[in-house]
């Protein structure tokens, strides 16, 4: 049975300080969670040791929301692998649409970090997800496919992420209908090719949708942007309800 995981992706929000006041109103919220669930927050690195040391004891996993594929080097503005782990980060996000779209990450790069991290015990959570240009055009199958190819090569499915965020549907509030979230997540866990893979669904998951989304098939798990920022919303989209499966 696989455990579902419900991210929060910070993305360029929260100082220490705000870190903080949503680690004591976040806390006491998330103190019965079923243990069919994990949550994992990745905050900007400033705010790595902040968040731990505050959510410390509930389980809350951290992670990194990018990672260079080098130990150390000339590489301004990067951060590797051993630098998280020493912090206690467990998992980091690889390929997610914003430094694909302004910093031009290609899926070889990608595919480097998500090796990397893994070299080094951190989970990747790897995205993919097609444009609004190529969902009209019909390519969605095609270029999800070719993200997932190129990205996982020599990857081990049995400690990854991957989390389908169509790029039309972040910031947006357009929250993909859930079937058709749903479908997508179940064809890359075929192109994966193991069963036992997280699929997770990211675009504008807030916490009117969640329970619809959780309650499909094949997402094991979201990756919240906005919505993460706000200690309740992300703590009532934690304590998603689904209906019992008969
Ligand atoms: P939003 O939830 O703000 O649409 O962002 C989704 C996302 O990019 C998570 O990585």
């Amino acid at each position: 049975m696989r455990k579902s995981v419900i991210a929060g992706n910070w993305k360029m929000h929260m100082t220490c300080a705000e870190t903080r006041a949503f680690a004591a109103t976040f806390r006491p919220l998330i103190a019965e969670l079923p243990d069919d669930r994990e949550v994992v927050i990745a905050p900007p690195f400033t705010a790595i040791p902040t968040l731990s040391r505050h959510l410390a004891g509930t389980g809350v996993a951290i992670a990194a929301q990018n990672v260079h594929w080098d130990e150390k080097g000339a590489y301004t503005g990067m951060i590797s692998a051993t630098m998280l782990a020493e912090h206690g980060v467990s998992h980091t996000i690889v390929g997610h649409s914003e430094p694909r779209k302004y910093f031009c990450e290609s899926d070889e790069q990608i595919n480097l970090r998500a090796r990397t991290a893994q070299r080094h015990g951190l989970i990747p959570i790897l995205c993919v997800g097609e444009s609004l240009d190529q969902r009209e055009a019909g390519e969605t199958e095609r270029v999800i496919h070719r993200q997932i190819e190129q990205g996982l090569e020599d990857v081990d499915p049995g400690q990854l992420i991957v989390a389908y965020e169509p790029i039309w549907a972040i910031g947006t509030g357009k929250t993909c209908p859930a079937q058709e979230a749903n479908r997508v997540c179940a064809l890359i866990r075929g192109w994966v090719g193991h069963g036992d893979v997280i699929v997770q669904y990211g675009g504008s998951v807030n916490p009117a949708t969640i329970d619809d989304l959780m309650a499909q098939s094949d997402i094991d798990g979201v990756l919240v942007g906005g919505a993460s920022l706000d200690a309740e919303g992300f703590a009532r989209i934690a304590n998603y309800q689904v209906p019992a499966r008969v």
